[in-house]
Parts: C-alpha cells; structure tokens; sequence
C-alpha cells in the first residue's frame, strides 16, 4: 500500500470550504459540558480544548461517554448544559440580541462543515461506487464541482493507497480497504478536524495495520487536527501530542503520551492502563 503521497493542498477556488484557524489556536472548546441520558449522567461538566493542528487522544474505560463526546461535536446529540465552540463559534448556540439561543439548523450546519467523522463501522454508500462515495458530498454540500471533486477524491484514494479500487463497489473491498475510503470520504470535505472512533475496531487483526499507517501518515503529513478514541495504544503513542484520560465523564488526567502513559499520576489511569496495555 501507498500512503506515502503529499497530501492534497488546500485550494481557495472552492465555495464553501470552510475558513482555516491558525495552526495552535484554539478549535474545540467545551465549556461546562453535561449530557445526561435518563438520569444517568454521562458527560459532568466537562471542559477540555484542542488546539488548532493538534492530535488529541482520549483513553478511558467502556462507558467512560467518549463516544458522546465525539457525537455531541458531529451534533448527533445536544448537551443538556453548557455550551461547545468550533472555531471560536458556537455550535448549538447563537449569540441573539446579547443572549444565547439555541442555534438554528442552518447555523448548525454551518459550523459543522469544520468537522468530519470516521465510524467504527464504516457507513459508506453501499450503492454508489468508491469514486463517488467520495465525491458525492462536496458536490451536494460544498458545491463543488463533480470535475473538482473527481480530482481531490482521485488525490485522497492515493493517499489511503487505493487508487485502483475507485472503480468498485464497497462490498467488493475489505474492511481495511473500506475503512480507507471511509477517511478519504471524510477528508474530501476538507474538515479542520477529524474525529476517529474506535476505527480499527470492527477490523480483522491483521487489516489493523494497514488502516493505522495511512492515519499515522495523516497525522504526519497534514495540519488537520485529530480527535482520536483508540484503544490502540502504540498508536496513541505514536501520533497523540495530549492524551486525555476519561472517567466517570471527567477528564481526570491528561498530558503528553510519555507521561500517561509511562508515568501517569492516577491510580485510575494506572489501573486501565494495565488492563489495556
Ligand atoms: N443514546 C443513548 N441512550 C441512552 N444511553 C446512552 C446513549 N448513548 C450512550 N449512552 C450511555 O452513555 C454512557 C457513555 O457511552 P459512550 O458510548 O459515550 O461510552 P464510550 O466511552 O464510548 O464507551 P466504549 O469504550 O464502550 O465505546 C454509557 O453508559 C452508555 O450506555
Ligand atoms: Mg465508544
């Protein structure tokens, strides 16, 4: 495989691609956030931030809500409290005459072009061959067009090594190769920040790797930002600059791999690290 490519640069000719932040600002800012399901409180008043160009891991145990986390940003769920800033903008909020509202749908889906999402389970378009699989939400949502499209999509499938399968259908590729158009899908929307959940995880072990190297690669060769759940932890090591150690829906500890990983300060952190590592 060949994941070895520049990646695609950004080009300003494009409507609708979303305004860069400067690499070290601040992109993702939750602020007092809590999620509740019935009464079961997932997320307590949680604040974190990542900044602009950083790949940032969380780590904590099943339940710990890092899912949530990651689908309150792709606003497949709203917080109950407290508010989340893409960009230094709100993202299910709008400032109104001073106050802040509940945001309109259209605002919403603003702010949510800055973002994209790899799953678990890949959910691509089982109907549509991997070219457009890729292509099909720049032309629809950015409005790109397909002759714009085709060529970034054709730059990403060399990125994730998967130029000769853009032909096929995506039952007629492995999980691995799946999981590849999966992240070129969600590049070609030129998010500022990716979100990658459990990735690996419905993968056969020796598909793992494949899909690992072309993410190291992304993180090594890109300015996008990373919001990582992983429970590949050489992976961690490898590509994180923060990792953040969930419990209980707080962030009980975080810092540099090194440290967490090799001296984390827990006794919490040192008990899931022991059963994971
Ligand atoms: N839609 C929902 N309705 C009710 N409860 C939910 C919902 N989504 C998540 N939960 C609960 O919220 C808690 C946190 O779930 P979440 O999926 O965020 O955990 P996680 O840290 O991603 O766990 P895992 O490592 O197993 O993926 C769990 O107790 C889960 O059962
Ligand atoms: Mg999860």
């Amino acid at each position: 495989m060949s994941a070895d490519s520049n990646p695609p640069k950004d080009r300003t000719d494009e409507p609708s691609a979303p305004a860069k932040s400067a690499a070290g600002t601040e992109l993702i800012r939750f602020d007092k956030v809590t999620k509740r399901f019935g009464g079961h409180t997932v997320l307590d008043s949680l604040d974190f931030t990542v900044s602009s160009g950083k790949h940032v891991t969380l780590i904590g145990p099943s339940g710990s809500g890092k899912t949530t986390i990651l689908r309150l940003l792709m606003t497949l769920l709203t917080p109950d409290e407290g508010t989340i800033r893409v960009g230094g903008e709100y993202l299910t909020h709008e400032e109104k005459g001073g106050k802040l509202v509940p945001a309109g749908e259209k605002h919403t889906r603003e702010i949510r072009k800055k973002i994209g999402m790899v799953f678990q389970q890949f959910n691509l378009f089982p109907n549509m061959k991997v070219l457009r699989n890729i292509t099909e939400a720049p032309v629809h949502v950015l409005g790109m067009s397909k002759d714009a499209a085709e060529e970034r999509a054709r730059d990403l499938l060399e990125l994730v090594g998967l130029t000769e399968h853009l032909d096929k259908y995506p039952t007629q590729l492995s999980g691995g190769q799946q999981q590849r158009v999966a992240i070129a899908r969600a590049l070609a929307m030129r998010p500022q920040v990716l979100l990658l959940d459990e990735v690996t995880s419905a993968l056969d072990p020796e598909l793992v790797a494949g899909v690992l190297d072309v993410l190291r690669d992304i993180a090594h060769t890109t300015d996008i930002t990373m919001l990582c759940v992983t429970h590949e932890m050489n992976f961690a090591r490898d590509i994180s600059d923060d990792v953040l150690m969930f419990d209980a829906g707080r962030v009980i500890e975080s810092g540099a791999p090194e440290k967490i990983f090799s001296e984390p300060e827990q006794e919490r952190t040192r008990e899931f690290l022991s059963a994971v590592l």
